[in-house]
Parts: C-alpha cells; sequence; structure tokens
C-alpha cells in the first residue's frame, strides 16, 4: 500500500454509486496515479455496530471450512484484502484474468472517510442512508480503475459509453438438497422471486420484466428480449454512462423513475444546453 488517503484528498472524491457492501467514489482530482481510478469504501449496516475485536473474524467456522483451499484468503486481515484475494484466486481463473480488476487496496486514515461521508451525504439514495454508513475502522479501501471511462488518457476527447449489466444468476439451480416444498426454487428464477416479494412488499411498484435466462440463453430473440426489458425495467440491473456519467437507468437502483434518460453534453455534463445534448433514448 504505497499512499495514505488523508482528509485533504477527501475533496477529490465525489459519489459515483453504491452496493449493499461499498460505497464507490469517483476521482476528479489531477493525481496521475488517481486519474481514472475508483475507491471502493466499506460499508457497516448502521443497525450492527461492531466493536474492533469482533471485526478480527472475518470469516466464520463454515467460511474456513468452504475457502480453505485458499489460505491468502482466509488469512486475509481486512476485508479490502479479501476481497482483492477472491477476485485475483477465485475469479480470475475462472474468467481469465484479463477480464478481473483486483484492485490495490491503500490506506485511509479515519477523517478521511469521515470526510468522505459528510461530502457525499446528500447524494446517497434516503434508504441506503438508512441501513448503512462508511465503516470508519476500516484502515484500508480499495482503488481499482474506473470502468465507466476509457483507462488511457489518450483517449480523452473521445466519447465513452459504457454499459453495465447486473446479469444475475441465469440457470435453475438441480441440486437434490433442494427440499421439497423448496421445489419452486428448480422452475423459478431466484431474481423472480425477489422481485415478487420486493412487489408484495411495496417496495417496487411492479415486478422487473427482465428474466436472467433470457439473457443468458444462447438465443437471438431471448438475448433481445432480455435487453428490451432491462430498458423498461432497469432498476440496478442495467445502466449506461456517457464520459463517466450516467445518462441512462438509476444510481439508487430504484423503480421510481424507471426510464429515467438524462441528456447529457459530449463532456458528460448533465443539463448542458441543447446544442451540445445527445439524446440517447427518449421515452
Ligand atoms: N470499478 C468501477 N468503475 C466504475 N463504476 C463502478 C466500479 N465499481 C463499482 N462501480 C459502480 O458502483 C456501483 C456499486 O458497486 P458494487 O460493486 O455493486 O458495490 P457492492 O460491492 O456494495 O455491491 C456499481 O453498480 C457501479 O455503478
Ligand atoms: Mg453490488
Amino acid at each position: 500500500m504505497a499512499i495514505t488517503l488523508t482528509s485533504d484528498d477527501a475533496k477529490d472524491w465525489i459519489y459515483k454509486g453504491e452496493g449493499g457492501a461499498n460505497l464507490v467514489l469517483g476521482y476528479c482530482g489531477s493525481s496521475p496515479f488517481l486519474v481514472g481510478k475508483v475507491l471502493r469504501v466499506h460499508k457497516v449496516l448502521r443497525s450492527e455496530v461492531q466493536s474492533v475485536i469482533e471485526r478480527k473474524r472475518l470469516f466464520s467456522e463454515c467460511e474456513q471450512l468452504v475457502w480453505g483451499d485458499i489460505p491468502q484468503l482466509v488469512k486475509s486481515t481486512s476485508k479490502e484484502i479479501a476481497e482483492q484475494v477472491f477476485a485475483v484466486q477465485v475469479m480470475s481463473p475462472l474468467l481469465d484474468s484479463k477480464h478481473i480488476d483486483g484492485g490495490v487496496p491503500i490506506f485511509v486514515t479515519k477523517e478521511f472517510l469521515e470526510s468522505v461521508e459528510k461530502n457525499v451525504h446528500t447524494q446517497r439514495p434516503p434508504w441506503r442512508l438508512h441501513a448503512t454508513e462508511v465503516d470508519l475502522l476500516s484502515h484500508s479501501a480499495l482503488l481499482m480503475s474506473d470502468h465507466s471511462v476509457f483507462s488511457s488518457g489518450s483517449l480523452k476527447d473521445d466519447v465513452c459509453v459504457a454499459v453495465e449489466i447486473k446479469p444475475k444468476c441465469g440457470f435453475l439451480p438441480s441440486s437434490k438438497f433442494i427440499a421439497k416444498q423448496n421445489a419452486v426454487k428448480k422452475s423459478v428464477t431466484r431474481f423472480r422471486m425477489h422481485q415478487l416479494l420486493k412487489f408484495h412488499q411495496g417496495e417496487i411498484s411492479q415486478p422487473s420484466e427482465y428474466n436472467p435466462l433470457d439473457l443468458l440463453s444462447g438465443s437471438r430473440e431471448q438475448i433481445n428480449q432480455a435487453i428490451a426489458a432491462l430498458f423498461s425495467t432497469p432498476y440496478n440491473n442495467f445502466r449506461i454512462f456517457l464520459n463517466g456519467s450516467l445518462i441512462f437507468g438509476n444510481l439508487d437502483g430504484s423503480d421510481s423513475s424507471k426510464n429515467t434518460v438524462y441528456s447529457a453534453n459530449q463532456s458528460g455534463e448533465i443539463g448542458a444546453s441543447i446544442e451540445d445534448q445527445i439524446k440517447v433514448r427518449s421515452t
């Protein structure tokens, strides 16, 4: 870990997105080492205030058994290191290392994390804000390439369109360990069941039209159907970025503005003048 980010550096990191486990920040400063990078900062559940001692157990006993073959993973001293080792040692052999970005853990001070959390506060989706906060006990964060822009500086003047798809599990399980009362798992995708649950709990106004089995079917017609469904109900499964700025989909993954189409100028700024605008899709 060559560098340490301190409170002075916090102003250079802007909100890029977040999932259940990490806050993702984009770099807007001028350090050549950091341009084109994002920082993944670990979050914790607000309801689970853990002590430093509890944090030392990264893997439960069962997890240690499952991952015992990869000693570097179970010996990881932080979540960031575990995440990186998982990407490099588990995912790379499966998907080819050229498709995997493990990132580099770097040191961050508590003051950096506090400032960053304060700065991005208003941009975070309320429901995420309510549930999670930056893990202030963490001493490191994962630095990796920003995959929504070209990594090479020489392509600065080019237009970069990045498409993010979260495909979800694209096959049905057939394990003999699935109990009779859970047999529905063999015919209905986990994604579909989760959508119906969210719908019945009032979290979404309609279940997603997307079916992971279509996208991964190998059939041209079904793949087209999956893509059409992603456009119609993108939720957190589909986003399009222009020069690193979101132009289609939702950062918060909600269905609140499910067909959000942003207009952006060529530098990716949203809300630019009409002449500069590229209309990606009209609703
Ligand atoms: N390396 C990256 N480059 C660009 N955007 C990223 C990168 N990593 C994450 N993001 C953005 O941040 C969002 C949340 O990241 P994600 O990895 O899903 O977080 P979590 O680990 O909490 O699930 C993604 O949906 C994506 O839009
Ligand atoms: Mg995620």
